[in-house]
Parts: structure tokens; sequence; C-alpha cells
């Protein structure tokens, strides 16, 4: 389950890019959905500029609708990765035992270990933040879908 603040900027780009990077490297039997911290743009397609600039990489993700994470999404789903800090500790709020806790990782820590880096969020800035954060989240669904394919879910 990948997590941003408000479900229509980077969450919904890391849940196509990583579909994308599964079928690339023929990995079948995950489930990737995303959701927001926030529940403020719920229902909402992701914001035209994602839309734009992941199309100009090739990459659709016009049909995501967003939506708010909840406590359920704990017992779906074995990884929540969060975008930023923020958003680790609003899930870390909502989760209510070791093993929740446990589940929930920044996403640019599981993709480059030591980094505890996280992705910037494009919203209020320009094009070029966008084309950045594409970049970002399609080199680190890369190395996450690289180690999955080893047999671990970092
Ligand atoms: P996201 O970006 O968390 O990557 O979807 C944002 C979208 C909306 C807002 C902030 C960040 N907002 O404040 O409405």
């Amino acid at each position: 389950m990948m997590v941003c603040h408000g479900n229509i900027c980077r969450s919904p780009l890391a849940k196509f890019l990583m579909i994308k990077k599964l079928g690339e490297k023929g990995i079948a039997g995950y489930e990737v959905d995303s959701a927001g911290t926030s529940g403020a743009h719920a229902g909402e397609a992701p914001d035209a500029r994602t839309i734009a600039n992941a199309l100009t990489h090739g990459v659709d993700v016009s049909s995501n609708r967003s939506k708010q994470f909840k406590s359920t999404d704990f017992e779906k789903f074995d990884r929540i990765y969060v975008m930023d800090s923020a958003n680790y500790a609003d899930v870390m709020l909502l989760a209510d035992s070791e093993r929740e806790k446990n589940k929930v990782k920044l996403f640019l820590d599981s993709a480059h270990p030591g980094s505890d880096d996280s992705v910037p969020d494009p919203w209020y800035g320009d094009e070029k933040g966008f084309d950045k954060v594409y970049h970002i989240i399609d080199k680190a669904c890369g190395s996450i879908a690289d180690k999955i394919k080893e047999g671990e879910l970092p």
C-alpha cells in the first residue's frame, strides 16, 4: 500500500509504477494500492500535473481515485510504504500493535537502505518538481521490485 498526504500526487504514481515494474520483471501475485493520510481529496482523480507528467513517460494514472488510509488497511497489506516522515507519523498513530507498526516503512528507505529520505511533496512546486518526483519514484519502485524478485519484502 503506497501512502502520501493527499493520494493525488505521489502515491498514485507509486502504485502505477510499482505495478509496472512488477509486470516487467514477471512478478505475479501482489496487490498494489494507494491511499492518503488526509481524506480531503477523497474521490478525486490525481492532480492534473501528475497525470500530465506521467503521460510524458507513457504512464496513465488518471483512473486512480483518492481515498483515505484506514486502520483496516493494516490487515489487507503486508507493507505500508509512506512517502515522507509526516505520512510516517500519521500512519503510525493508527497502528495498534507492533505487528502493524512493523509493516510501515519509509518508501525510499526500503528502496535504498540507509537513505532515510522522504519523497518531496510536489504540490506547491512547478512542473520540474513533478518530473523530479517521477524519477525518484520510478527508481525506487524498480529497486523494491528487484528485492521482491530476490525473495525479500523490503
Ligand atoms: P500528495 O500531494 O500527498 O503527493 O498527494 C499533496 C496533495 C494535496 C495536498 C498536499 C500534498 N494538499 O494540501 O491538499
